[in-house]
């Protein structure tokens, strides 16, 4: 039996951290590909030769060209421009639509049955791309903001109350911007709502500071944005869909019609599994939250509009 393969497009921050990852995981061949000559191949081999010194197999590949990636399992779109301080995520909108159409167009020839996990910003408008490229199935082509977002909400919780992360449950609907939709009505700490922890004031700082987390370590980094948490987002979506382990997460799909919306990528609670995006669940929203998810969702169509997808 085949190895299972994913390939993982840009080479960059991201794509590294997102390599790494899998290869610790050892139950995959990682395929990375750039557009810098040597780039690639020469993340692959320092990681190759983490191999011995991690316990994982050194069975990475780096690559300007996309034959090694055939018959991948999964693919990861990194590519194209990070954020740089003072610029949004829609910023990056028209240079990256070229970048990403043309990767997609040539993952999708290379591996018709893969599943996409976009992660290039901006990311919903981004993973609608993809989607429309391939023609893949809606199920194969998922778009990752929300468990980062949702890790950054839940990390501003556990501060401010002082317990662990691991306690704080919660996650954040919408497009990965700064209309992202955080839903404090279904947040708890252990069980317990938010709501009966932190005062509206605190939770309000919580909000936007999860809005701008992407921004504030932009800013601090001065060159590109973050890629640890976005790796580590990435990587949780690999494993449930290569272990199908139907976990639940804050992913950008493409809705039909779900909350109202149709024919745009949003962030929404999904299931992901050995078919990829296997189904959504239907959180039910108060008439304010479910405003908020259309004004993101209006943010991430004008997107798609503007570039003629
Ligand atoms: C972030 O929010 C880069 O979109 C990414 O950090």
């Amino acid at each position: 039996m085949a190895r299972t393969k994913v390939t993982i497009a840009g080479a960059g921050q991201t794509g590294g951290s997102i390599a790494r990852r899998v290869a610790e995981r050892g139950y995959a061949d990682v395929v990375m590909i750039d557009v810098v000559e040597g780039f690639a191949a020469g993340k692959a081999l320092d990681l190759n030769q983490t191999g011995p010194l991690m316990g994982y197999p050194p069975n990475l590949i780096g690559s300007t060209g996309y034959d090694e990636s055939e018959n991948s399992d999964i693919c990861v779109i990194t590519s194209g421009f990070p954020r740089q301080p003072g610029m949004s995520r829609d910023d990056l909108l028209l240079k990256n639509k070229e970048i990403v159409e043309d990767v997609a167009g040539r993952l999708a020839e290379k591996s018709p049955d893969c599943k996409f996990i976009v992660l290039t910003n901006p990311v919903d408008a981004m993973a609608q791309l993809v989607h429309s490229v391939t023609s893949f199935s809606k199920e194969r082509v998922i778009g990752q903001g929300g468990i980062l977002d949702s890790a950054r909400y839940r990390t501003f919780i556990a501060w401010e109350l002082g317990v662990s992360p691991e306690d704080v449950s919660g996650f954040v609907l919408g497009g990965h911007g700064d209309a992202m939709v955080p839903v404090p009505r279904y947040t708890s700490v252990a069980g317990v709502p938010v709501g009966e922890m932190l005062s509206q004031d605190s939770l309000d700082a919580i909000i936007q500071r999860t809005r701008d987390g992407g921004a504030e370590i932009v800013k601090l980094l001065q060159r590109g944005s973050a890629y640890e948490a976005p790796g580590e987002a990435v990587m949780l979506m690999i494993d449930s869909i290569i272990l199908d382990q139907k976990r639940l997460f804050p992913c950008s799909v493409l809705l039909e019609g779900e909350y109202g919306i149709n024919g745009t990528f949003v962030g929404v609670l999904v299931k992901l599994g050995a078919q990829g995006y296997e189904g959504m669940i239907d959180v039910s929203l108060t008439e304010e939250e479910l405003a908020a998810l259309h004004k993101s969702a209006d943010g991430v169509r004008e997107l798609v509009e503007i570039m003629g997808v």
